[in-house]
């Protein structure tokens, strides 16, 4: 694909917030690795015409997702409790009515969601690439099938399965580049009465937010009721549901069927309306969110540096791909941040992305706590903060920086 191209509408895009040079968001590394470390230039862009907020240039996906992606659903105990509602949620819709019902799920990772119906047997499948979680998975008795999803796939899956009658992903839509195709495999693979559902991080939380570090390589795209509505609508697929999540920092689960098959709800038209108001397809909106990643940015390294210059020791919490955006647009190194705690394994003894902090067990923040801790992993928020009660009781401090800059 052409760079500054939409990848929806094929009309041109131009860059309107740039972050400058970007490691990959999940590329933790050992120095040996450093001369080989991968940029690309990450820069945001926005469609006119399909109304689609996406990055203008993204590493390939199989640089991103391999046997060694770095990110493990089951991290979270309230992800999985989510998960489980969603799956149930699913399970006993007016939309799932068949007896014997076949479910596919794109990007089941470690098998946090599929896990629920292979627990019900309920016939399932899901298309996992990165090698290591979809193994994870099939230990759950999940079955897997370790591709990228595309139209030449389904076919396959039709063939071996039949037709599904529903298609779900989480946080994995937004992830892929070739989505019309993606959209056209849902199209071959689901029955006439079968049903799409899948959340992702929504544009408007982002916009409100100024979570521009919802923005990374793996997050091609940021989407909208209104640019779901354009894309699903050139397979004759419309929008029949939506409802708002909490889940990371603010997502939007869409369900979606073929035209007129079942009713359209009451919160798709409010939705419709709320970001019309928003101005989620307009520009201006996008231009305006620039100057406000500007104000954020400045506003964090100012508090960093005046907190080091106290001689505070500042350390982060949660080794996310969001915090590689944040670290490197704002050219925040070891020398403002000591360490960052993560309980993912596979991060640990390895150095962030780009900027290169270290990243060691939570079990060094226990015993070696910080002044203040940068929250990260802030749409985690409720769940860290239950459990951190001992770092505050003896005088931690939290740093955020979303909806904007402040010690907590
Ligand atoms: N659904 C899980 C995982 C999200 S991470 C959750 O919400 O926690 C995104 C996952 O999608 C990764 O495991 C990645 O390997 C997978 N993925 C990326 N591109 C994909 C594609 N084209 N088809 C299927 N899965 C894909
Ligand atoms: P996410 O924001 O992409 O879900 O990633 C969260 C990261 O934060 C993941 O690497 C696990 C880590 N984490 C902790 O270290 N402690 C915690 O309590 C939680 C919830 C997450």
């Amino acid at each position: 694909m052409e760079k500054s191209v939409c990848r929806v509408s094929g009309d041109a895009l131009s860059s309107l917030v740039n972050f400058g040079n970007m490691p990959l968001g999940n590329g933790f590394l050992l120095p040996k690795d450093f001369d080989r470390e991968y940029f690309y230039k990450m820069a945001v862009g926005f469609s006119e015409k399909s109304k689609m907020f996406q990055l203008i240039d993204q590493p390939t996906p199989e640089k991103m997702f391999h046997e060694e992606y770095a990110f493990y659903s089951s991290t979270s105990i309230r992800m999985a409790e989510h998960f489980k509602e969603f799956a149930n949620s699913i399970i006993a819709s007016e939309y799932l009515q068949s007896k014997d019902p076949f479910v596919v799920e794109l990007g089941c990772n470690d098998g946090i969601m599929l896990k629920n119906f292979a627990d019900k047997k309920i016939k399932h499948l899901g298309v996992e690439p990165s090698k290591n979680v979809a193994k994870a998975a099939n230990e759950k008795g999940v079955r897997t099938c370790s591709e990228f999803f595309s139209a030449e796939l389904a076919h396959k899956i039709v063939e071996e399965d039949g037709k599904a009658d529903a298609f779900l992903a989480a946080n994995v839509m937004c992830h892929i580049p070739n989505i019309v195709d993606v959209v056209e495999g849902i199209n071959i693979l689901l029955n006439d009465k079968g049903i799409i559902a899948f959340e992702d991080p929504y544009l408007g939380d982002v916009i409100e937010k100024v979570s521009y570090d919802q923005i990374y390589d793996e997050h091609v795209f940021l989407f909208s009721a209104i640019s779901i509505n354009n894309l699903f609508s050139q397979f004759d697929f419309e929008l029949i549901d939506v409802i708002h999540q909490p889940t990371h920092g603010g997502s939007m689960r869409y369900v979606l069927a073929k035209k007129g098959v079942f009713k359209i709800k009451e919160s798709v038209i409010k939705l419709l309306e709320k970001e019309n108001l928003q101005g989620l397809d307009k520009i201006e909106t996008v231009l305006k969110f620039k100057e406000n990643v500007e104000h954020s940015k400045g506003e964090l390294v100012t508090l960093l540096k005046k907190l080091k210059a106290q001689h505070k020791r500042i350390a982060g919490y949660g080794a996310t791909s969001k915090s590689t955006t944040i670290l490197n647009y704002c050219d925040i190194g070891p020398d403002l941040i000591e360490y960052i705690s993560d309980t993912t394994p596979i991060k640990q003894g390895k150095l962030t992305p780009g900027v290169h902090i270290p990243v060691v067990p939570y079990e060094t923040f226990k015993e070696n706590p910080p002044d203040y801790a940068i929250l990260f992993a802030w749409n985690h928020a409720e769940e860290i903060m239950a459990k951190e009660k001992d770092f505050m009781a003896k005088g931690g401090k939290w740093i955020t920086h979303v909806p904007n800059v402040r010690i907590l």
